[in-house]
């Protein structure tokens, strides 16, 4: 099928444009580059032997997302392009709403224009809130508690009600849990603007001189350590859902949710212990005070994926940080370099 990604010059979308070409599809990018490289899809094209389209824009653009359906004969859409860090959605929720609700609305209305019905939506599992309890079943009730989780629930709530409203529509909504890792080349990976908000791209900024230490966020919770427990899926496996969500969704009507994570927990510690592994030396590090919003622990209960998409993400953990320090170690400044 011929695919467009919106953001998909990013970490997961650069990722599942890589899955999407070797499966014998063709891609599309639409990206405005805020937060992405036009590298990572001149990289893409390297792994793969095969071109993808890009288009420089925001898909606030209707003109510009219709034209772009329209001239490449796109067939379905996978939505990546947002705003996603939930400290600074607390600080500026407006854009937030504008780009990740408005950006959607003009994105499912250029669609809509074009007969373009296929969809697949990046959301997350932040849409859980803090109340659920682990694991997290798709059927649970929804309550983010910041504002990016909101944009994220409030997105997942258009596009049910467009489904209800119209049963061409044929939508995954799939909720990631904590991404990282990068392609075993080591050629594309996770390249975050400024100071990584996520923990493991931290880390590695670490080891690779760039940062001068790592600050564990409280190492007084409920947990086996005292730290953070959270549910990390290798990129890889997380672009391999998407292209089966898509796959299943052209052949489903209506709307479904997934969460794709591993569906089992790893501490702040142990991932830092792993990291230091792939390494191969200690990494700095000293404990702080707890991050305001942080939970516990929390992880999926995937088996919803693996019933109907056949999705399994078994990647070790190990194995996550040695792509990811791969990555991270020929890309001292990310695709700058
Ligand atoms: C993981 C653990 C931190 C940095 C967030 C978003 C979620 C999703 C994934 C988009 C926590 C600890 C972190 C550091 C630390 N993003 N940590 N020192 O918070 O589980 O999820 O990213 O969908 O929506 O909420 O991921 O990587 O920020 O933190 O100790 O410098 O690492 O306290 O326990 P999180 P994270």
């Amino acid at each position: 099928m011929k695919v467009l990604l919106t953001g998909g010059a990013g970490y997961i979308g650069s990722h599942t444009a890589v899955v999407l070409l070797e499966a014998g599809h063709e891609v599309v990018v639409l990206d405005d580059l805020s937060n992405a490289s036009v590298e990572s899809l001149r990289r893409v094209e390297e792994l793969t032997g095969r071109t993808v389209a890009f288009v420089h824009g925001d898909m606030v653009d209707e003109a510009l997302v219709e034209r772009t359906l329209t001239e490449h004969a796109v067939e379905a859409v996978i939505h990546f392009a947002g705003l996603k860090a939930v400290g600074d959605s607390v600080r500026r929720p407006l854009d937030y709403y504008a780009v990740n609700v408005g950006g959607t609305l003009s994105l499912l209305r250029a669609m809509e224009r074009t007969g373009v019905r296929t969809i697949v939506f990046s959301s997350s599992a932040t849409v859980y809130g803090e109340s659920a309890p682990t694991p997290y079943l798709e059927k649970m009730p929804r309550d983010a508690a910041n504002p990016y989780g909101r944009t994220k629930e409030q997105i997942e709530d258009v596009l049910g009600d467009l489904g209800a409203s119209d049963p061409s529509w044929r939508i995954a909504l799939l909720r990631y849990f904590n991404p990282v890792g990068a392609h075993p080349s080591g050629r594309i990976g996770e390249n975050p603007r400024g100071v990584p908000n996520n923990l493991v791209p931290f880390i590695a900024q670490v080891a690779v001189g760039k940062r001068e230490k790592l600050v564990v966020f409280g190492d007084d919770y409920d947990t086996p350590d005292g730290t953070c427990v959270r549910d990390y899926v290798h990129v890889m496996d997380l672009a391999d859902g998407h292209v089966r969500a898509m796959d299943y969704v052209a052949g489903h009507e209506g709307v479904h949710v997934w969460n794709l994570g591993a569906g089992r927990g790893y501490s702040v510690l142990e991932v830092l212990a792993s990291f230091e592994k792939a390494v191969g030396r200690p990494i700095p590090h000293e404990i702080g005070p707890r991050r305001a919003g942080d939970l516990p622990a929390f992880w999926a209960d995937p088996s919803q994926a693996l019933t109907d998409l056949g999705w399994v993400a078994e990647t070790p953990l190990d194995q996550m940080c040695a792509d990811h320090w791969r990555w991270q170690e020929s890309n001292p400044h990310g695709y700058a370099d």
